[in-house]
This record gives C-alpha cells, structure tokens and sequence, in this order.
C-alpha cells in the first residue's frame, strides 16, 4: 500500500504530490474494493447493460422477439404468462431463472409452490426460444435474460410501452420450494401494507407495486384465486360478482375456470385495469385493495386517467425489478437446457 510517510525524504512540492498520489491511490483501492465487494454480495445490477450480448450473440433480440410474437398470435395469454413468470423468478432469490427448474434428486423447485402450482405457464415458449437462441449463439444467452426479453416483447406485442432491456443475468444452479413459498411472492389475499412491505423488500416503492400490479391488465385467474372475494367482500360491484360466480361455485368445482383479470380488456395491455379498480371490478382482493380507501387511491385515480403515466411508471419499475440480485460475473451458468442445471 502507498502510505505518505514514505516519501518523508522528498522536497515539500513533492512531498505534495506524493501525498495527492496516496490518496489518490487510497480512493482508488477504497472504489475497487468496493466494486469487489459488490461482485460477491450479488448486488451488481450495475453490471447488467442492454449491449451486454453485442458482440457474442448480435441477434438476441430479434430471435426472441421472433418466437414470442408468434406464440402470442397462437393464444395470446401466453404474454401474460411470460410476464408473471418473469416476477415470480425475480422475486424468489433474483432473477436467475430459477423458477424453470424442474425438481431434481437434490433439490425441489418452485414449480409446485403454493403461487406456482398449477397456475405458472409458458414453459414450453421458454424451450422454444431458448432452442432458437442457442441455435443462433450457443451457450451465450441464460435463461434469467429470456425471462427479461420475452417480458418486454410480450407487454410490446399486446400493445404495451416499449423499453430496453438490461442483460448479462446468469442463471442459478439451484431453485428453492421453500423460498417460493415464504412469502416473498405475496398471495392474493395480502392486505395493502403487507403488498407493499413485499414490494419494499426487494426494493420497490409502493408506486413501483402499483404500477407494477397493472400487469394484471393482461392474464388469468383461476377460480381459487378470487372465490372468498366474490361471495364475501363488499367492496366489489354486485353484478361483477354474480357474472363471476356463475363460473366460480361457491362449495366445489370450478376451481381451475378462469376469469379475465382485466374485464375489458384480457388481452390488451393498457390502463383499463386501472378503470376496473374505480367501479369496485377488480378480480383478486389484492387488486381490490389498491383503491379501497387507502394510500395508494390516488395513483390509480392518476393511472386509470393517464395511460401515459401508467406507461412510464411500469417500464421504470419493471426495469428496476429486472434489477433484483442477478448474478453476474463468473456466479452461476449459463443453462443449455432451462429446465435443467448443467
Ligand atoms: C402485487 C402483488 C401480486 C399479487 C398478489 C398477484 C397475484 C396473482 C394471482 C393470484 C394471479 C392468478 C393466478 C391463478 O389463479 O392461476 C395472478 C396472475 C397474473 N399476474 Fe399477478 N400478482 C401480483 C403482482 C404481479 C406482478 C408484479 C406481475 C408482473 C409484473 C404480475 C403479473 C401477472 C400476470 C400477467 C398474470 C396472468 C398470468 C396468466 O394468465 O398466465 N402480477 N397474479
Ligand atoms: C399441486 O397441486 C396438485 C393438484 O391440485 C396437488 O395434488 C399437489 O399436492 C400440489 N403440490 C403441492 C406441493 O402442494
Ligand atoms: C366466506 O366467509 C365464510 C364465513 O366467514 C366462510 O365460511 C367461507 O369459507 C368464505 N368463503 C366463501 C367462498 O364463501
């Protein structure tokens, strides 16, 4: 390490300069460690770029762009799954796309959590472009990165804002059943602190949350996900209710039929959403209760009035929810498979 007192032999001017030199060196090491430091505790978002792939794979973009495109024109929910399973893998230890683990002998993964079971899709989309992208530049892309690309060309696809995507993720070599089930991704049945304190810990405001939650102007619920709120809340429009439990029986049965999350329109992604919380037809309780006479009232006043706001707030949370612990640098792999680690 350069200290100043070895230069206790130098000339005042130099002795100077001697000194500027340590401490500039000193700032230097003190940023570098820094640096390091952030390598190794996994925060090293600033290390994700949208020309990460420039070089070793120039047709990223347009090769998922390509396979997205025409999945959504075959059933066009399928930019919705997209969309969540990008959440549901950010929010379980970062995105490193350890929600497409299938369960291995050594481990068990998220599919089966209690927010994934039988409700996250778009597997086979994910195989697909991952098929196109390793032919186009193999063993280059993950998994986590698809997740992030094929998110945008969805909400793109379905008329949606555009944005440019941040890559260079990495992708796990592991998956947690437990940790996707601890909460983390919060249930429908949340109430609005416990929506934001989720948010909040992954470092997301509460308008980031709402913003976000507007992804729910695409997709599909099941019957399971918003029964209790149908027959027992008050806060929802009566003929809402009645049109929704005529598909929904209250005892038995019916619980896998859907319902559009945006009544208006399920396949648009816009602000009618938003417009659905006003009239009381929001579908999940978890919808509901971000207009229900709480603190966050007022953005989806603002949001369901201005799809423009609405636009640039869900592209600067989603980016910043692309963000979330990726690992980077010579941490985890790059899957061949996204359903396998190596
Ligand atoms: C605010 C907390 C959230 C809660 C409590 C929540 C809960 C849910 C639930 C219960 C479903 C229906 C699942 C089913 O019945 O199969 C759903 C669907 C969906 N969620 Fe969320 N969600 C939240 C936030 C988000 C976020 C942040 C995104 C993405 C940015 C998102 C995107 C979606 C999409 C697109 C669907 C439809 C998926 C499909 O049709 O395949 N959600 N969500
Ligand atoms: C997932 O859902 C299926 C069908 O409802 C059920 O049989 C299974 O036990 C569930 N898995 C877990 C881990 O809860
Ligand atoms: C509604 O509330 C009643 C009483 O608390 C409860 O027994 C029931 O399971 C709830 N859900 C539905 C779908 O009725």
């Amino acid at each position: 390490m350069f200290s100043a007192h070895h230069f206790h032999h130098l000339p005042s001017f130099s002795k100077k300069m001697a000194f500027f030199t340590a401490s500039y060196y000193s700032s230097f090491t003190i940023i570098a460690t820094f640096a390091v430091l952030a390598l190794f505790t996994g925060s090293s978002s600033a290390q994700l770029s949208t020309d990460f792939y420039s070089k070793s794979c120039p047709k990223v973009f347009s090769t998922v762009q390509s396979v997205v495109k025409n999945s959504i024109s075959v059933e066009r929910r399928l930019g919705a799954s997209l969309l969540r399973l990008h959440f549901h893998d950010c929010f379980v230890n970062g995105c490193d796309g350890s929600v497409l683990l299938d369960d291995t002998d050594s481990f068990t993964g998220e599919k089966t959590a209690g927010p994934n079971n039988r409700s996250i899709r778009g597997f086979k989309v994910v195989d697909d472009i991952k098929a196109a992208v390793e032919k186009a530049c193999p063993g280059v892309v993950s998994c986590a990165d698809i997740l992030a690309i094929a998110s945008r060309d969805s909400v793109v696809t379905l008329g949606g804002p555009d944005w440019d995507v941040k890559v260079g993720r990495r992708d796990s070599k592991t998956a947690s059943f437990s940790d996707a089930n601890s909460g983390v991704i919060p249930p429908p049945t949340s109430t609005l602190s416990n929506l934001i304190n989720r948010f909040q810990a992954k470092g997301l405001s509460a308008k980031d949350m709402v913003a976000l939650s507007g992804a729910h102007t695409i997709g599909q619920a099941r019957c399971i996900s918003f029964r209790d709120r149908i027959y027992n809340e008050t806060n929802i429009d009566s003929s809402f209710a009645k049109t929704r439990q005529s598909q929904c029986p209250r005892n038995t049965g019916g619980r896998k039929n859907l319902a559009p999350l945006d009544l208006q329109t399920p396949t648009a992604f816009d602000n009618k959403y938003f417009n659905n919380l006003l009239d009381q037809k929001g579908l999940l309780h978890s919808d509901q209760i971000l207009y229900d006479g709480g603190s966050t009232d007022s953005l989806v006043e603002t949001y369901s009035k201005n799809d423009k706001t609405f636009d640039e707030d869900f592209v600067t949370a989603i980016i910043k929810m692309g963000d979330i612990d990726p690992l980077t640098g010579s941490s985890g792999e790059i899957r061949k498979n996204c359903r396998k680690p190596n």
